[in-house]
């Protein structure tokens, strides 16, 4: 069996894109309960200015909305990153392997430190320390694949040198793990700027679709996404008609169809459109319906989340003692 860990940050609402670039990947992954670890990683909401009470909200809710999703706590382990202390004490070990030249390379550091200077705001420290501790997450359940959209990537190679650094300084310690990408939709683009992703924390963007949304809300953004301008048809085109290969990315994603194959059942960009719309209206029904009766029960899921820590701790713990006797450390 292949041990699988992912996870996914509180700082707003999850979105088509989680969902299509990693959350499906999750459920269609899910095997036994040792074998699939799903987190939502609190800790890394507050390398950004936060709100308190917003990301505890969240944390709740996306743990609710992967349950809706058809994560099933009987067959993996879905759980709150900040209620495993292993996390925590492993990424120490792994910022004394990183050096700080790598973390300033990261491509999502460089923008999010852009984003945060932009707005007066401080760099919070943890930012940069940022794919450290994504390390430790993967690293700490010896994870050897880790399901997740295209823009990870860089994270997850850095995770793959920092293991093997590890073990090759102190000793075979870690699994080094490679990411794993769906072949269809790993990068979702915001509806109305094809040129970027979407992405949760783009508050009420026009161009996001959130998991959430009224099916009307779908619709309108859907039939109000950007297209490429000229007169060339519906073709499949990423780098010169990234509009319309989106929409046909993501109606691949939901209808399991083939992004260039659909492109030649298309006269114009209306049908195509309506087309998308349909599919995720119904792509997301049943998460919608089921996430109305789960959100029902908090408690429900707190106990969920409360049983998922302590199997997590249990196999996060071996392996984080081991790297503290490696790296030079005594034995309490
Ligand atoms: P996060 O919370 O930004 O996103 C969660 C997952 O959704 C994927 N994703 C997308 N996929 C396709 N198109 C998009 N527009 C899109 N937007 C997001 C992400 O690739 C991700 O798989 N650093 C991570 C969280 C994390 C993590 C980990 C992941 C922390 N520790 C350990 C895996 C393993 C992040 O910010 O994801």
């Amino acid at each position: 069996m292949t041990r699988i860990f992912s996870g996914i940050k509180p700082t707003g609402h999850l979105t088509l894109g989680n969902y299509l670039g990693a959350v499906r990947q999750w459920v269609e992954a899910e095997q036994k309960p040792d074998d699939a670890l799903f987190c939502v990683v609190d800790l890394h909401a507050l390398t950004i200015d936060h709100d308190p009470a917003r990301v505890r909200r969240l944390s709740r809710q996306a743990a609710t909305l992967l349950l809706a999703a058809g994560l099933s706590p009987d067959r993996c382990t879905l759980f709150v990153q900040s209620h495993v202390d292993e996390h925590t004490r492993l990424a120490y070990l792994l910022e004394c392997t990183a050096t700080d030249g790598e973390l300033r390379r990261m491509v999502q550091y460089k923008e999010k430190a852009a984003q945060a200077r932009g707005a007066g705001a401080g760099v919070r420290l943890s930012l940069l320390t940022y794919p450290v501790l994504m390390a430790a997450d993967i690293l700490a359940y010896g994870a050897e694949e880790v399901p997740v959209g295209e823009d990870q990537r860089q994270h997850v190679e850095l995770t793959r040198d920092l293991a093997a650094r590890f073990n090759q300084r102190y000793g075979h310690t870690f699994t080094v793990p490679r990411a794993v990408h769906p072949a269809v939709a790993a990068r979702v683009m915001d509806l109305q700027d094809p040129a970027s992703k979407m992405g949760k924390s783009f508050g009420e963007g026009p161009g996001v679709v959130f998991l959430l949304d009224e099916p009307e809300a779908v619709r309108r953004k859907v039939m109000r996404a950007v297209t490429d301008s000229g007169d060339g048809g519906v073709v499949y085109d990423r780098a010169g008609r990234p509009g319309v290969a989106n929409l046909l990315d993501i109606l691949a994603a939901c209808t399991g169809g083939d992004p260039a194959a659909l492109a030649d059942g298309y006269g114009g960009y209306g049908a195509l459109k309506r087309d998308v719309a349909d599919a995720v209206v119904e792509a997301l029904r049943p998460l919608r319906e089921r996430h109305a009766e789960l959100a029902a029960d908090p408690a429900a899921v707190d106990r969920v989340l409360r049983e998922g820590a302590a199997r997590a701790r249990a196999l996060a713990r071996p392996v984080v003692d081991r790297a503290y006797e490696a790296i030079g450390l005594l034995a309490p």
